[in-house]
């Protein structure tokens, strides 16, 4: 989908694409294939998201299949002691013989002297982290799995690392792409950008707070529990609690900054909130001031096109068109609106009916819309 649709607005003379939510890089990634050359500019708060959008994007050295028959050989006899890797909480979320296995794995990965084929191996290494983790693979969330299936669970954390560091390499195998990549609050990277700086901005961006939408840093905790700090991008604050990321994500609690909706804002959203309890509102206002300021700064850095990949989001029973809202705001900010697809969300790992309100079951975002805004009298 974002194939076809970069494919159509990447204009020949668009020299660079800003993805300001990048998550794994998916989106970054496609406009690489379209325009090789093309200067991508990424950005997350998550640490194991820069982790993975780095290793889609700069890919692997040259010697990455020798580094993978020495890591493979190294498991495959490995003599020396096993350094526990241990962090808090460890022996909830993994059992012993998973601790030993995964140890061992990442004591060989820490050795491994390529920064870039290091990064492949500890990408390949997070998805075995949740994979063998006693959390449950139906949620975002941390949730423990009943015991039975801890202990039903079989140890093959050795030889599944082993086939699917070989079978996924050819993937990497690249030139690295021409590439800025943040780790940071998108609030404080984007005043820095100049006007029109970029020529297309595609993204999707959180649908509300990450705490009661999709918790990408709870998801992402275990793994960076136990991948070497050295080569993760972080500040410092990131793993101290499970819940960090989220809360200093869009629209969450963090309290050094307080952004308000201007009263502009508010009016267009009251449309949309009529409903929904006081003490929810406010939250979801709290989420839009947030995220009006991340799309008028967007506005006025894109010189081109705004591509949006969106979710209406359901609070309290009430839908919250952020189609809607998004449109009304980008017209505002000096854009025309080119065109919307709609599409069914595919692999959803939410269910789709979430919360009951007043006994009836409530969806939760099924449907996905890509929104495409082309800035007023450029062309
Ligand atoms: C809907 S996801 C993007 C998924 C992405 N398109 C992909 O293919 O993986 C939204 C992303 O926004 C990031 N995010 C949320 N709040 C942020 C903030 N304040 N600054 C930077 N990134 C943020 C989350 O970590 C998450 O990766």
């Amino acid at each position: 989908m974002q194939h076809c649709v970069l494919r159509k607005y990447l204009v020949k003379n668009c020299v660079s694409v800003l993805d300001p939510f990048c998550g794994s890089g998916t989106a970054l990634h496609v406009a690489q294939e379209i325009v090789p050359n093309i200067h991508l500019v990424g950005n997350d708060i998550n640490p194991l998201a820069h982790l993975i959008t780095k290793v889609k994007l700069e890919g692997v050295s040259t010697r990455i299949k020798k580094d993978i028959e020495n890591v493979i050989q190294k498991l495959n006899n490995f003599h020396e002691e096993v350094s526990l890797h241990n962090f808090i909480r460890i022996d909830k979320w993994f059992r012993s013989d998973i601790i030993v296995s995964l140890s061992k794995i990442r004591q060989v990965i820490i050795n491994v002297k390529n920064k870039r084929n290091r990064r492949y191996f500890w990408y390949i290494f997070s998805n075995l982290v949740r994979k063998y983790s006693n959390s449950r693979s139906s949620t975002f969330k941390l949730h423990i799995k009943q015991t039975e299936k801890i202990e039903m669970m079989c140890n093959e954390v050795v030889a599944d690392f082993c086939a699917r560091i070989r079978s996924d390499v050819e993937y990497f195998i690249h030139k690295p792409a021409n590439l800025s990549l943040h780790k940071m609050d998108i609030l404080n990277l984007l005043p820095s950008l100049k006007d029109n700086s970029i020529d297309l901005t595609v993204t999707s961006p959180p649908y509300g707070d990450n705490a009661t939408t999709v918790t990408y840093g709870e998801f992402s905790w275990l793994a960076l529990n136990w991948i070497d700090p050295r080569d993760l991008e972080m500040e410092g604050w990131e793993i101290s609690n499970s819940h960090i990321i989220d809360s200093k994500s869009l629209g969450g609690s963090r309290k050094e900054k307080d952004i308000v909706c201007s009263p502009e804002q508010l009016m267009l959203l009251n449309e949309f909130t009529i409903g929904i309890t006081k003490e929810k509102r406010k939250k979801v206002e709290h989420f839009f001031a947030d995220y009006f300021l991340v799309l008028s700064h967007i506005a006025r850095i894109t010189s081109k096109y705004i591509i949006l990949t969106l979710g209406n989001r359901t609070v309290d029973g009430v839908k919250i068109s952020l189609l809607e809202i998004s449109q009304r705001h980008l017209k505002n900010n000096g854009y025309d609106i080119e065109a919307i697809y709609e599409r069914e969300i595919v692999n959803k790992r939410i269910p789709k009916t979430t919360s009951c309100v007043n006994g009836k079951c409530v969806l939760s975002m099924n449907d996905e819309y890509i929104l495409i805004a082309k800035k007023r009298n450029v062309f």
